[in-house]
């Protein structure tokens, strides 16, 4: 039990004692200078859990999708991605201003595009069209409330896009907690795309950093790219060194934080005045939607009153609530929560 439940986001997590001691142990060099043992036994191990040829440790998951988007892609071309995803949403229109891409986003029905509606959203070759440059997935999905896509369903798309001559991109950033969700190796989801974006800071733990995996060809302009946006770190083995932690050690136990969120939402959704779609919780994220006549109120009153109960959760639009489990919350403080939610319903 913790003093704060602090379901808000897993990106709040603390490093453990044994990130924080192998982290003071670090052995480090000038990662810009390709001289990091630490920086690079993170990535050669993260390259071989994604099944890829070669890893780049990026500051973070944005930084991670950036360089690959613009790694992939040459100004004026055209990226294929869901319309609620992260890179389109929440990562300030970077691929635009640095890359000179053009977004083309796909309405999908859980978040997750199909081969069929690639098919139809590539370019044919006409001078007046922009070039398709490039798709992206996400997976686990993030506003869709961490449902996740099958390695087979990312097979399809990657075939589809493949056979027009485009490359994948798959923004994993939780992509373990879906390896977790589905029991199935995380090499699974990311063999055959181009590249994949994964983060240890999330629920894995880490304090901070993403890697980015593919071929070594790919790794090399993605390691160009991270430098042009100042994202080459010097002795940033001290970082890579709780990512190991987090790879090796805090993969596993994303399972209790997946119950702990179906916890939560089964309570949740026999409140009125709540609504939880109970399919969608796959993974660590419960979204609630506040279904009343003075939704957008009774939401920011819901954040306000749990949070003086010592409960803290994210208002995500004018009527739905994210709650986020993670190796910070335990079941008591998943209680905790209900009794909040609980009160602040009573009278509804
Ligand atoms: C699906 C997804 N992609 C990318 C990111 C970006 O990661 P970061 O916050 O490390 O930049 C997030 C962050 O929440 C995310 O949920």
């Amino acid at each position: 039990m913790h003093d704060i439940v602090d379901l808000r986001s897993d990106t709040l997590t603390l490093p453990t004692p044994e990130m924080r001691e192998a982290m003071a142990r670090a052995e480090v060099g000038d990662d810009v200078w390709e001289e990091d043992p630490t920086v690079q036994r993170l990535e050669a191990l993260a390259a071989q859990r994604m099944g890829q040829a070669a890893g780049l440790f990026v500051a973070s998951g944005t930084m991670g999708n950036l360089v690959s988007v613009v790694s992939h892609t040459r100004g004026g071309d055209e990226v294929v991605l869901d319309l609620d995803s992260h890179i389109f949403n929440y990562e300030v229109g970077g691929s635009a201003v640095i890359g000179g891409v053009q977004m083309r986003p796909v309405t999908t029905a859980r978040g997750f595009l199909t081969a069929e509606q690639v098919r139809e959203a590539l370019r044919p070759a006409n001078i007046h069209l922009p070039r398709t440059g490039l798709v992206c997935l996400e997976n686990t999905h993030n506003r869709h409330g961490g449902t996740c896509c099958t390695p087979e369903e990312i097979a399809a798309v990657t075939e589809a896009a493949h056979g027009a001559g485009v490359p994948v991109h798959l923004d994993g950033a939780r992509l373990f907690n879906a390896a977790v969700a589905l029991d199935r190796p995380a090499a699974d989801f990311t063999r055959a795309v181009d590249s994949v974006t994964f983060c240890v800071s999330k629920g894995l733990g880490a304090p901070v950093g993403s890697v980015v995996c593919g071929a070594r060809e790919f790794i090399g302009r993605a390691r160009r790219v991270r430098k042009m946006v100042g994202g080459g770190m010097r002795q940033a083995g001290v970082l890579a060194a709780a990512g190991i932690v987090a790879l090796e050690r805090m993969v596993d136990r994303l399972a209790e934080d997946h119950a702990n969120a179906r916890r939560l939402a089964g309570a949740l959704a026999r409140r009125p005045g709540l609504h939880v779609d109970l399919a969608t919780v796959q993974t660590n994220i419960v979204i609630v939607r506040v279904e009343r006549p003075d939704a957008a109120a009774a939401t920011q009153a819901l954040v306000r009153g749990c949070a003086e109960r010592k409960v803290k959760v994210h208002a995500m639009g004018p009527a739905a609530i994210r709650c986020v489990t993670h190796k910070d919350v335990d079941q008591e403080d998943i209680d905790r929560a209900v009794d909040a939610f609980g009160e602040l319903t009573a009278r509804w």
